[in-house]
Parts: C-alpha cells; sequence; structure tokens
C-alpha cells in the first residue's frame, strides 16, 4: 500500500535536511507519496498563523508527518514581523510544534539515544590503567509529552480564588504572606490516562526490541502525588510484562550516573520536563544534536522529527553543512511505525556503517566550529553524507 506522508520542513536547515531524509527513503525502496505542509516562522509573518489550518487538516487527512525544524523568536520581535496589515488585530505567536502536539495529544514522545561505534563524538570512560573505554550506549527514552510542568497553567500574583484553594494546603503556609507580585508557581499536572499510556508504550516497546527494563526516572520521594502516580501505575502494568524489569530512579542521581553506567539503562520513563532533561543528557552521550531523533505519537497522528531547531546561521551555506542523520534516523522511527521495521533496520546499518568507516563525517562529527570553511578542512557537506549513507544501503 501506498503511503502519504504530510512533509513540514518549517525554517532554516528543517528545508535543508528533510530532503535528504526522502532521498534515504527513496534509495530504500519506501514507496510514499508526499505532501507538502506550511509551517514555521513565514507563515506566522504573513498569515499571522505558524501552523495554518490547512496543515492540521493534511495531518488529520493522512496520519503520518515528517517535520524538520521550526525557528521562535521572543515576543517583542514575533509582534514586530508580524505583516503591517497584520499588526494590532490580536494576534498572538504560539510555538507550531507545541501547537501541534497539544491539537492532536501527540502524548508519547520517543527519543533513542544510542552510540555508533566509530562515532569522534561518542562518551569515553577512563579506565583505571590509564586507558579508556568506549561503553556501547543504547537507551530509548519515553517522554510525556503533553503533561506535567509544560501544561502552561501558571501565574506570577494568582488570581485570589486560586490562592485561597491553595492555602487550604497545609505546606501553602511558609508563603502566606508573599505579596501576590512576588509569587509565581507553575502546576506540576499529571493524569493517570497519561502516565498509563506512555509506561505500556514503554513497556512494549521494550518487549518489540529485546531490551531488558524500563526505568522510571521520576522523584517520588519529593513529588509524592505527580511521581508516584507514575510509579504506581508502573508497578502495576510491569505486572503484564514479567519477562522486562521495572527499575527506577530519581532524576538528580540519573543525570550523577549517566557517565558512570549510561550502557546499563535500556528504556526510560519520565514525565515531560525530566524527559525532557533525561533525553538531552543521553544524546549529549551519544552525538549530540546531529544524532538526535524522535517520534510524537498520538492515538491518530504520528510526528517524526530531528531534536534539534532551525540552526538560523547554517540555513544560507551553499554547499549546506548540518548533519543530516538526526532527521534520516527520524524518517527510520517513521518506517519502524509503519512496520517496514527491514527498511529502518537497513538504513541504520548503512548510517553505522558510514560512521565506523569514518571517511565521510560532517563538521559536527570533526569537532569543527561551523562555518563556510569546514569543506576545506575535510568535513562532508550534508548532500555528502546522505550520498554515502545510500551507497551504502
Ligand atoms: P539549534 O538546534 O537550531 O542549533 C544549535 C546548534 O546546534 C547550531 O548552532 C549548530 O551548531 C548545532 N546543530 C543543530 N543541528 C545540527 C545539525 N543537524 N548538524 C550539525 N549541527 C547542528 O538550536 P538554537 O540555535 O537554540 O535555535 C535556533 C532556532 O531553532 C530558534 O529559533 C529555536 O527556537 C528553534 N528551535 C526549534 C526546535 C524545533 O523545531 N523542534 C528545537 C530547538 C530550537
Ligand atoms: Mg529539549
Amino acid at each position: 500500500m501506498k503511503r502519504t506522508i504530510v512533509t513540514m520542513p518549517g525554517d532554516g536547515i528543517g528545508k535543508i535536511v528533510l530532503p535528504e531524509a526522502i532521498r534515504v527513503l527513496e534509495a530504500v525502496g519506501f514507496e510514499a507519496e508526499y505532501v507538502h505542509g506550511d509551517i514555521g516562522w513565514e507563515f506566522w509573518c504573513r498569515e499571522g498563523n505558524a501552523l495554518p489550518e490547512r496543515t492540521i487538516d493534511l495531518l488529520a487527512k493522512h496520519s503520518i508527518g515528517l517535520f524538520g525544524a521550526i525557528t521562535s523568536k521572543p515576543k517583542s520581535k514575533a509582534a514586530a514581523e508580524l505583516a503591517p496589515e497584520l499588526q494590532g488585530k490580536g494576534y498572538t505567536y504560539y510555538s507550531p510544534i507545541v501547537t501541534m502536539r497539544q491539537h492532536f495529544d501527540l502524548d508519547i514522545c520517543i527519543r533513542p539515544c544510542r552510540s555508533f561505534p566509530g562515532n569522534p563524538l561518542n562518551f569515553v570512560r577512563k579506565t583505571l590503567d590509564g586507558g579508556y573505554e568506549e561503553p556501547q550506549v543504547d537507551v530509548v527514552i519515553f517522554r510525556q509529552n503533553t503533561e506535567g510542568l509544560y501544561v502552561g497553567v501558571e501565574w506570577t500574583n494568582p488570581p485570589k480564588v486560586v490562592r485561597d484553594a491553595l492555602e487550604t494546603h497545609p505546606r501553602m503556609k511558609p508563603f502566606k504572606d508573599v505579596p501576590g507580585e512576588d509569587l509565581a508557581i507553575s502546576v506540576r499536572l499529571f493524569t493517570r490516562n497519561a502516565c498509563r499510556r506512555i509506561i505500556r508504550a514503554a513497556f512494549e516497546h521494550a518487549r518489540c526490541f529485546g531490551y531488558r527494563s524500563v526505568t522510571i526516572c521520576e522523584k517520588p520521594n519529593v513529588l509524592r502525588e505527580t511521581s508516584g502516580m507514575m510509579e504506581a501505575e508502573a508497578a502495576e502494568i510491569a505486572k503484564e510484562f514479567p519477562d522486562i524489569e521495572l527499575w527506577s530512579t530519581n532524576i538528580d542521581a540519573q543525570m550523577m550516573w549517566l557517565t558512570k553506567n549510561p550502557e546499563d539503562y535500556g528504556v526510560i520513563v519520565a514525565g515531560n520536563m525530566f524527559g525532557d532533561i533525561v533525553s538531552d543528557a543521553f544524546a549529549g552521550l551519544v552525538g549530540g544534536l546531529g544524532f538526535a531523533c524522535s517520534a510524537n505519537i498520538g492515538r491518530e497522528v504520528a510526528v517524526f522529527e530531528p531534536t534539534h531547531g532551525s540552526a538560523p546561521k547554517y540555513e544560507k551555506l551553499q554547499p549546506s553543512i548540518v548533519n543530516p542523520i538526526a532527521m534520516i534516523l527520524s524518517a527510520c522511527m517513521m518506517l519502524d511505525h509503519l512496520g517496514e521495521n527491514e527498511k529502518a533496520a537497513r538504513i541504520r546499518n548503512a548510517v553505522a556503517a558510514v560512521v565506523a568507516e569514518g571517511k565521510v563525517r560532517t563538521y559536527d562529527m570533526l569537532k569543527l566550529p561551523g562555518g563556510p570553511d569546514v569543506l576545506s578542512k575535510g568535513a562532508a557537506s550534508t548532500q555528502q553524507m546522505t550520498d554515502a549513507i545510500i551507497a551504502h544501503l
């Protein structure tokens, strides 16, 4: 069956890396039709909406999106760059990717962090005899994508009803006399359903891909209600997966252990903010932004994207220098989601082969400061990297 994929390159290097991923998908023999979806800064400027209704309709219709990256700017810049005829008409900038996650309830974010042997950016550790070792990291982070500290329920100077309600809690006593304007509150909100969905997805992934443990990375000793709910639900769901061990770590301790034994972890589950932190941290061990891929999965719609942003300073370089691997690995996640696991595996093996050979490396892999001169210093261009991957398919 021929699929239809909504491609949303967005801004900056999103426009560069997305077409590269499609070249790889075509080379591996994935049959699909691609329809373009408008998203990003130019649509904010021209239409007052960075995620136009027509793109939402396309996603609703076709269910699968490949997304590059968008540019966001601070409030004052957003207002200033809005088309003159739209100014002062009450338009407010919202991040289109956050809007997309909320609109389609893309509540499960998956961020695999797997080291490719031979990548000069891999984490290495000193051994007692003065040598070093390079642990093979293969961790998949499941981050709750729609709740937690990112629900946006917050106040500075909360309204009286909110303050009164909060003061029914004995722990609010020390803050009773703080003036409203000196009091900022952000709500950390978890629902049982969302906890269950992310935990179940994590266990199913562990079973499907052969990971032996699922780790809940929260802080239940302090955040007794929210983290506590996550832990309690995990203990229940774990009973259905006797072949997989349930582990629990605190987010702070996990950060400390990050470099001590990253190879011991398999699947990790966390709420929105801790998931954001722990996934960026693990990504740093396996090559950083040039390698960090992700999926946003809801009941009906799924969108696949690299973790990096639009890197505007590299947008106009010709030939382009940015690493397309994060985008290409995001496309692999799409293939897995569509049941095309064999094609996904072939692409990952090709990426692994190029990295292991070490002949074709983008500037980030050579640890060079980015700029037009990196090609003359031996770095591969974006297109050369893609060509090398395709040659290995
Ligand atoms: P960024 O991820 O765009 O770039 C940070 C730095 O990482 C770049 O300067 C570059 O040195 C490196 N980098 C990023 N992608 C790379 C790649 N594929 N290959 C090699 N090196 C790469 O983050 P930054 O500079 O903080 O933000 C730029 C814009 O992107 C902002 O407008 C921001 O709001 C937006 N952004 C969008 C995201 C998204 O679309 N999901 C995520 C993060 C930032
Ligand atoms: Mg982040």
